[in-house]
């Protein structure tokens, strides 16, 4: 039977089922990959990322768009965003369509950052990773920073001097937005670090926002922080 998901391409005329996306998701979250094969295989599969997306109903850059433009009801031409983990830039689109125009993208996969590209969906295209480095980023410069489905692995090790970084280069009253699934938060390492923070007053987490993505019945939470 046909399935109901299925993406055609009308490029090439393929196509690309929920299955492929399931095994693709698997392939990109494989546990215990090294940080350069697990950017080899976002770049080697980066043509298939967004399609994989579609099939499963990924809601995530829609929620985020929505935050933001809650948060941000007026003037949204100055509002400068870098979008962190940036991808294909499936967030770009979404934040793009509620007249946000400034954005730049940071991804350490080239291959993720050439599809945003094609698209022109970021301003400047940042290839650096999140981690214990400091970020070619002047203090101060975004108004927001969105973090969105950053590999869960990854995100359960950032450093703290990672979130420093992230606070360095956002301004004070500025926001940061982090999603992910819901249950990732109650990962002790990500809460004790994310509240390590707030704790010696270098942001304030203002809201929790939640959706559930129907297709996959997974509920995703964004995190809103108010930077000091
Ligand atoms: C699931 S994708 C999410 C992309 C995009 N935010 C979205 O919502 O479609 C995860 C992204 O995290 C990127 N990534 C992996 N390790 C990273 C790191 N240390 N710092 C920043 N991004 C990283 C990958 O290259 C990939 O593009």
């Amino acid at each position: 039977m046909e399935d109901e998901h299925r993406q055609t391409s009308q490029k090439d005329g393929t196509s690309f089922s929920l299955e492929d996306g399931k095994k693709l998701l698997e392939f990109l979250v494989e546990k215990g990959l090294d940080n350069d094969t697990l950017i080899q295989r976002y770049d080697e599969k980066s043509e298939d990322y967004n399609k994989m997306q579609t099939v499963r109903g990924y809601k995530a850059p829609t929620a985020i768009a929505d935050t933001l433009a809650s948060l941000y009801p007026s003037n949204r031409e100055n509002v400068q965003i870098l979008d962190a983990a940036a991808g294909t830039g499936l967030v770009s689109v979404e934040v793009r369509k509620r007249g946000f125009v400034h954005i730049d993208g940071l991804d350490p996969s080239e291959g993720m950052l050439e599809e945003a590209k094609k698209s022109n969906l970021y301003e400047r295209y940042i290839c650096d990773f999140l981690g214990d480095n400091t970020l070619d980023i002047a203090d101060d410069t975004y108004t927001v920073l969105t973090l969105v489905s950053l590999t869960s692995e990854i995100l359960k090790k950032l450093s703290i001097k990672c979130y420093e970084e992230l606070v360095r280069i956002t301004k004070s009253g500025g926001h940061i937005l982090i999603n992910h699934y819901d249950y990732i938060f109650d990962s002790d390492d990500i809460k004790g670090n994310l509240a390590h923070l707030e704790y010696r007053g270098m942001w304030k987490l203002v809201d929790k926002q939640y959706v559930v993505e129907k297709q996959n019945g997974v509920r995703r939470c964004t995190c809103v922080y108010k930077v000091a």
